[in-house]
């Protein structure tokens, strides 16, 4: 069985591009494939340094995974901070890294431009998530369209690690659903965290009613035909409902033959995420109330994932001249 490892940063709380672009192929993925799906904690700390925001977020990317769909008894779920020893690989991959190779990387150019502190974990944060994807020997990455260098850096340093000692790391394959693309947040800007523009599908109707009301759109009246592919509104519809799906072409055509006001448009959008999201947002609200479900979920998700880490860094020290650890280390 082919392997996959994916992870999201608990930056803040999830929303409709994390799901079109990363999650929905975790779940589409776990029907025939070996998952480790982690929550990437330590990343986050480049961005913020709140520390009791941090946990909560930690803790809400577990609860929301599960609302949407991860099994955990087909997913590996852990915390990025319960695998410590990813860590240690993080180190052995950084002393194979050209400088130069940090030096193009694009996240930090953009994460610094947006004002987050240029400290040395986020330059070397491609590192950590090369260490992340190799701890686990994964076939494939399923992630959004932005994360593609990130990718090709992970295999650039496992080509790296391989060539001075030998063959110790397999080369994953980026994953990117066909059809997603990079979802528009409610300011027509890619939806991200870190811009203020996300839709999150678990908001309560009325708030979630207002944020769909606050799209931006032009200023065409009603009766004008319109481009569906210019409007966010519509961009929204089709990554959910999908390009094929008849209700997409038929609010297509709608746009195209006039007489659409937006008001209508997003109406339809949010009747669909209440129904696409339905399952999900009752599956969150029981969650919400069994915080020992959870853990129990991520210490299963966390022994799994050091066995399987603990295997792979071994082999590298091993193959760097280090030798297996002489301790054996116990997270408690
Ligand atoms: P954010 O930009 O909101 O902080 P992350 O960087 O944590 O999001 O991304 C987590 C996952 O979601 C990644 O795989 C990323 O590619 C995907 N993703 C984030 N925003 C979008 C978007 N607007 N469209 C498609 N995929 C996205
Ligand atoms: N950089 C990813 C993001 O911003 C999060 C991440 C960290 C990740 N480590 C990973 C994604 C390993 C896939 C695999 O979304």
């Amino acid at each position: 069985m082919k392997r996959a490892l994916s992870g999201v940063q608990p930056t803040g709380q999830l929303h409709l591009g994390n799901y079109a672009g990363a999650i929905r192929q975790f779940i589409e993925l776990q029907a025939n494939h070996e998952m480790y799906i982690f929550v990437a904690s330590y990343h986050a700390l480049t961005s913020g340094r709140d520390a009791p925001a941090l946990a909560a977020a930690t803790r809400q990317v577990v609860i929301d995974y599960l609302a949407f769909g991860l099994d955990p008894q087909r997913t590996h779920i852990y915390l990025q901070q319960d695998v410590p020893q990813v860590t240690e690989l993080c180190w052995l991959l950084s002393c194979v890294c050209p400088k130069s190779l940090m030096d193009k990387a694009t996240t930090f150019k953009d994460k610094t431009a947006k004002g987050i502190p240029a400290s040395v974990g986020l330059y070397s944060y491609p590192i950590l998530q090369a260490a992340d994807i190799l701890s686990v020997d994964p076939d494939v990455v399923p992630v959004g369209e932005d994360q593609r260098q990130h990718i090709e850096i992970t295999r650039d340093l496992a080509e790296k690690f391989n060539h001075h000692y030998g063959e110790v790391f397999r080369l994953p394959d980026i994953l990117v659903r066909p059809d997603a693309g990079t979802l528009p947040g409610v300011d027509g800007q890619k939806m991200s965290k870190s811009y203020g523009n996300t839709i999150d599908p678990f908001l309560a109707e009325k708030p979630l009613k207002k944020l769909i009301n606050s799209i931006k759109t032009d200023s065409l009246p009603v009766e004008a035909a319109k481009d569906p592919e210019k409007c966010t509104v519509f961009q929204i519809y089709r990554a959910l409902a999908g390009a094929n799906d008849p209700r997409t072409t038929a609010l297509a055509g709608k746009y195209q033959a006039g007489g659409l006001g937006y008001g209508q448009a997003k109406q339809a959008l949010f009747e669909l995420i209440l129904e696409h999201f339905g399952p999900a947002r009752a599956r969150r609200e029981k969650l919400m109330h069994d915080p020992g479900y959870i853990d129990q979920v991520l210490t299963s998700g966390a022994q799994a994932a050091q066995a399987k880490v603990c295997e792979v860094v071994a082999r590298a020290r091993q193959a760097c001249g280090l030798g297996t650890s002489r301790a054996a280390i116990t997270i408690q």
